[in-house]
């Protein structure tokens, strides 16, 4: 079985970033910069925010967190918002969900210039995407896909089985597989008998948050298996596939962590530097 290693995998397109970044420095003058607003102290949301910063900068980006406790008013998100779609030097801007409950997360969303929305949240870019267009994508359906790809390189005509539906995996990573030429089935907490569906997938991506969903007999001989789940248990930080017993099945999968997080974090400064490259 391939152990799907995705820290290296995001060292690596983060050195080809780096790489970009200064010849797009010596080129412009100029570097591609990214901004965070992150609000309240949710220790997860701290902890990503953290290593974006942290990753943004060794690529060499401008890099610059804005912090608000979680009382914060709408409106004081909104108002920093517009000024940053008018900042020049900003090339991304990315508002760490989630949000706290009074703050409407769709308005926040629509308030990023699609030009700038290095999440691909934006209805533009959500319609960009399934329309076939160019457009942001969010990251951690593209850090999927890139891993996906590595293995595999010509996708055409597999039969994909994406384990939940959500707007941050499951329906941008429909998407991207469709583009390959992937027959794409869509399943989630509330499909009857799961198991069947899965069998069938030369590739399944689970991301629906129930830990180790995933068992060995679901899984088909030969079948690329990418897990994005992050479930707290009593045994630690779990995935949604069993690890332990899919491993035994599969041709390829990715761990928990050190799979899809890490590209995750990379494909984010990927689509900052793509958003400067389009703004110059
Ligand atoms: N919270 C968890 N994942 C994400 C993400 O990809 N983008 C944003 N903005 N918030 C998140």
């Amino acid at each position: 079985m391939i152990l799907i290693d995705g820290k290296k995998e995001a060292a690596s397109l983060r050195e080809e970033l780096k790489k970009e970044v200064s010849e797009l420095k010596a080129k412009y003058n100029k570097v591609p910069g990214l901004t965070v607003i992150l609000i309240g102290d949710l220790t997860p949301s701290q902890i990503y925010v953290r290593n974006k910063e942290k990753s943004a900068k060794e690529v060499g980006l401008n890099s610059e967190v804005i912090k608000y406790p979680d009382s914060v008013e709408e409106i004081t998100i909104l108002n920093k918002i517009h000024e940053l779609n008018q900042d020049d030097t900003v090339s991304g801007i990315l508002v760490q969900l989630p949000l706290p409950k009074h703050i409407n997360k769709k308005k926040v969303i629509e308030a990023i210039l699609p030009q700038k929305d290095v999440d691909g949240f934006h209805p533009v870019n959500v319609g960009n995407l399934s329309s076939g267009y160019d457009s942001s994508v969010p990251c951690t359906p593209l850090g999927c896909y890139l891993l996906i790809k590595k293995i595999e390189p010509n996708l055409n005509g597999k039969k994909a089985v994406l384990v939940g539906r959500s707007n941050l995996n499951g329906k941008p990573m429909t998407q991207l597989l469709l583009k390959e030429n992937c027959t794409v089935t869509i399943t989630h907490s509330k499909t009857k008998d799961l198991k069947n569906e899965c069998v069938k997938g030369d590739i399944i991506v689970a991301a629906v948050g129930i830990p180790e969903l995933i068992k060995g007999d679901w899984v088909k001989k030969d079948a690329i298996v990418i897990d994005v789940g992050i479930n707290k248990t009593e045994k630690g930080i779990v995935g949604d596939v069993d690890f332990r017993e899919v491993s035994k099945h599969a041709k390829a999968l990715t761990p928990v962590p050190g799979g899809v997080g890490p590209m995750t974090i990379a494909c984010l400064l990927k689509n900052t530097v793509e958003c400067f490259k389009k703004s110059i």
